[in-house]
């Protein structure tokens, strides 16, 4: 894996459906750099992928992460970040504490991201409108990301290098 140098005050926002292999590149930073909705979801209803948790699970995200910020220790946060209103209390609390936040665009072809789901276990399988409509909606969030804050955009290809700057959704 070829990752560019991250500044230490970054807030690393790992962006893309269900199946593009966010979870596989946070795991390349040590675990505790990674706050994963999957992860807490499971640590607030035992099952990692019980949707109703989601609600809970997202307020201790950003409760950690804010933790975090304060100290402001570098951070990876692990889950689709698809939407504006999902990015835009990361964003905020990296702003507040004068952290760099870093997009990481994982544009893995929709089509693979759907195979994936096929061996996973049954709670963790994702429906393939909802895998097609969060990649539709990571492709239009592109424009915007720099107008929400976001100081860096960096793509990831599917062979999981990140590319800086290159501007590349490829299908
Ligand atoms: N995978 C793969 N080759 C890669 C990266 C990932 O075969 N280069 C596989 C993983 O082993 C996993 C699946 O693709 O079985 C999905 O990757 P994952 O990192 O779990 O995807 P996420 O984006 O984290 O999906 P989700 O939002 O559902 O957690
Ligand atoms: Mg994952």
């Amino acid at each position: 894996l070829i990752y560019p140098q991250m500044p230490e005050h970054s807030l690393v926002v790992l962006i893309g459906p269900s199946g593009a292999g966010k979870s596989t590149i946070a795991r390349t930073w040590p675990a505790s750099q990674v706050l994963s909705l999957d992860a807490l979801r499971e640590v607030v209803s035992d099952d990692a992928g019980d949707q109703a948790a989601t609600g809970d699970a997202v307020a201790a995200l950003h409760l950690l992460l804010d933790a975090r910020m304060r100290r402001r220790l570098f951070t990876v946060v692990d889950a689709t970040n698809v939407t504006r209103s999902a990015r835009e209390p990361l964003l905020a609390a990296a702003k507040r504490h004068d952290m760099l936040p870093i997009a990481v665009m994982v544009a893995t072809p929709g089509s693979v991201c759907i195979e994936r789901q096929g061996p996973r276990p049954a709670n963790r399988t994702v429906p393939e409108d909802v895998v097609v409509k969060q990649r539709q909606d990571m492709v239009a969030s592109h424009r915007t990301l720099k107008a929400e804050g976001f100081s860096e955009i960096v793509f990831s290809d599917s062979l999981y290098r990140l590319l800086p700057f290159l501007e590349r959704l490829s299908e």
